[in-house]
């Protein structure tokens, strides 16, 4: 089961982008753990989403830690400019550069937390040699470049193999908090298959903003299995 309370990461993708800073302090006050910002190149996966601009111009609305996933390659041209721009968590697909341990390395040097996002086909084998060294693994279920798309199940199997892998490392590592994510089509049926699998952050872009801003605490509640 999972080491720590559920986290709700609400994916501002699905925000009104007219006025993104509002819609950062709507469900930060709404009770966001996370702000999950996906960063798309248009070329890893067929979507063009934010730059560091975007996140340098949100940093000051928000202490909230910024959960960065990039979607683009190459990944270590950029690594720089988004942990100078506020991230705080910088999540990477291994598929998309050659180094995958050398960008952890880096983004660990810039005083970031590195982690890794498995998309529905890769294997768990991807991050034998990973895990060790990363703070966040980002289970992909749906595959990466739109919001609202439908849960792919096969991947809570995924989520409970990899959930007994992080409590073997975190006890080999003094009992060291490596979040166990999951990212697309999360709503409140599928968050409970999630959190049941051994998930402790959920990402959700439509099933926090559904309803617009006076809906996104007890949306957000819901999400967490409190009722709205
Ligand atoms: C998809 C993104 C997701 C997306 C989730 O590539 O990584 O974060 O915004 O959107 P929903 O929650 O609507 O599936
Ligand atoms: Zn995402």
């Amino acid at each position: 089961m999972p080491q720590q309370p559920v986290k709700i990461a609400p994916s501002i993708l699905s925000a009104d982008f007219a006025k993104l800073g509002e819609e950062v302090r709507a469900v930060d006050a709404a009770g966001a753990d996370y702000i999950h910002i996906d960063v798309m190149d248009g070329h890893f996966v067929p979507n063009l989403t934010i730059g560091p601009g975007v996140v340098k111009a949100l940093r000051p609305h928000t202490a909230k830690p910024f959960d960065v996933h990039l979607m683009i390659a190459p990944v270590d041209a950029f690594v720089g400019a988004f942990a100078e721009a506020g991230a705080d968590i910088i999540s990477f697909h291994p598929e998309a550069g050659p180094h995958p341990h050398r960008t952890v390395q880096l983004i660990r040097s810039l005083g970031k937390k590195p982690g890794i996002v498995l998309n529905p086909h890769t294997p768990l084998s991807m991050i034998d040699y990973l895990l060790g060294d990363i703070d966040l693994v980002l289970v992909m279920s749906v595959n990466p470049g739109f919001g609202g798309q439908s849960f792919i199940r096969s991947q809570l199997d995924k989520i409970r193999e990899l959930r007994r892998r992080i409590e073997a490392m975190s006890e080999s590592q003094g009992g060291r908090i490596i979040d166990l994510e999951v990212d697309g089509g999360v709503n409140v049926e599928t968050a409970r298959l999630c959190i049941e699998a051994g998930a402790d952050v959920l990402v959700a872009g439509t099933s926090t903003f559904q309803g617009g801003p006076a809906a996104y605490a007890p949306n957000i509640r819901s999400l967490r299995g409190q009722g709205a």
